[in-house]
């Protein structure tokens, strides 16, 4: 029986060239694999077809929208993941996704190895890789960019001379990768970390300094994840879209960050998650009334591991598992609405409200009335330094003889 190869199938030039560039090497049947994470554009069916007529012996495409939402949007939400403080891990999260569904279709339609499109530079490489390993150890992995020496420009000569029926002359400058979550961009210009990025760099947000009037909104949470909007009923993805469009209207979101790549070189990258960093905020800022000091100093380690472990392709690993059962049980009291204010390239945060909050008005309160006894504070202050001032008094002892 001939080999039969899955292949993650974008529609674009490298991956339609690569359908046949991977038959050709390796005698192997191709099997093209889309799936739809919200990154917009052609439908599912017309990208089928052209698998199809690129020489795909079968095409399988996932509307994976709510999946990629539910599943690896909203952990991300719950452990506000933001790598290197910056980044809410757009196609970190997307990867693993995708690797669901190319060892599904692996275990469909027989295959014995899967492919990806993916250079030998980045991380999305390691990500397919490690997550294929993991979920389907039988399975071999190949990429005819970093192994089959499949370049540009012999994709752009292999598509003409075949014929296939793809654009070969629109010129993007840019690698750009995508989904609801956010949006990737980089190279090209962008390599000069000196270049300010251009206006046709943005699709997801508009110019923050000409902004339309304030948008003033109110998320309402259930145990860490968006259920209504002003009041409408939403399902993550909803949500997600919805904000994208409102804070996206606003300019918010846009980060231009030099990040550390996984395979050790620092790359300049320009994101844009309107709907990612609004929820970021408004989620951080109702955890800061429901979840409880120490808890909450801890999470901010554990999201920072876990945004680490994500991005460096070790979704299925099982610390992640581990750190993601910690975060849930945080989240078992973050209910409750925020109302946020998006402006200017700003979402600002200017109201809260939880039936299990735990800010005590009478405590806080510099109000007549008050229920905290202030005078229970200097026995306090004494014991809290009192290591401290142990040692000073034996550092002081000590330099004086
Ligand atoms: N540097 C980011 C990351 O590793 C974005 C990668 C985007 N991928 C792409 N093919 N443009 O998560």
């Amino acid at each position: 029986m001939t080999d039969r190869i899955v292949l993650a199938y974008s529609g674009g030039l490298d991956t339609s060239v690569a359908i046949g560039w991977i038959g050709e090497a390796t005698g192997a049947e191709v099997i093209a694999v889309a799936v739809d994470v919200g990154q917009g554009g052609e439908s599912l069916e017309d990208i089928r077809q052209r698998a199809l007529a690129c020489g795909a012996v079968e095409a399988y495409v996932a509307d994976a929208r709510d999946e990629f939402a539910n599943e690896y949007a909203m952990p991300t939400l719950k452990a506000n993941a933001l790598y290197q403080g910056h980044y809410p891990l757009v196609s970190a999260i997307s990867r693993p996704v995708i690797v669901k569904h190319l060892v599904k279709a692996a275990r469909e339609f027989g295959a014995t190895t899967v492919a990806h499109g993916c250079t030998g530079k980045g991380n999305d490489q390691v990500r397919f890789e490690v997550g294929i390993q993991t979920l389907g150890p039988d399975l071999k992995c190949i990429a005819p960019v970093r192994d089959l020496a499949l370049t540009r420009d012999k994709a752009i000569a292999f598509a003409e001379a075949k014929g296939l029926p793809i654009e070969t002359t629109k010129k993007n400058p840019y690698s750009i990768d995508q989904n609801v979550w956010g949006r990737a961009v980089e190279t090209g210009y962008l390599e000069d970390i000196w270049n300010a990025p251009t206006k046709d760099i943005y699709d997801y947000t508009a110019t923050p300094e000409f902004p339309p009037a304030p948008d003033e909104l109110i998320i309402s949470f259930v145990q860490g994840v968006p259920v209504a909007i002003d009041g409408v009923p939403v399902t993550p993805l909803q949500a997600i879209q919805q904000l994208n469009r409102r804070a996206g209207a606003q300019g918010v979101g846009r980060i231009d960050v030099v990040e550390d790549r996984l395979v050790g070189i620092k790359s300049r990258e320009i994101y844009e998650a309107p709907g990612a960093m609004a929820l970021i905020t408004a989620h951080k800022h109702l955890e800061d009334i429901t979840i409880e000091r120490e808890q909450a100093r801890f999470k901010a380690t554990v999201g920072q591991r876990w945004s680490e472990l994500v991005y460096d392709g070790q979704w299925f690993s099982p610390l992640k598992r581990s750190l993601d059962a910690f975060i849930q049980d945080t989240q078992q009291h973050v209910s409750g609405d925020i109302r946020m204010t998006l402006h200017g390239g700003a979402a600002i945060v200017t109201g809260r409200r939880s039936e299990t909050s735990l800010y005590d008005f009478d405590l806080a309160t510099y109000d007549t009335g008050d229920k905290f006894d202030q005078s229970q504070a200097r026995g306090f202050i004494e014991l809290w330094g009192m290591s401290s001032k142990v040692a000073s008094t034996r550092d002081q002892r000590v330099a004086g003889k």
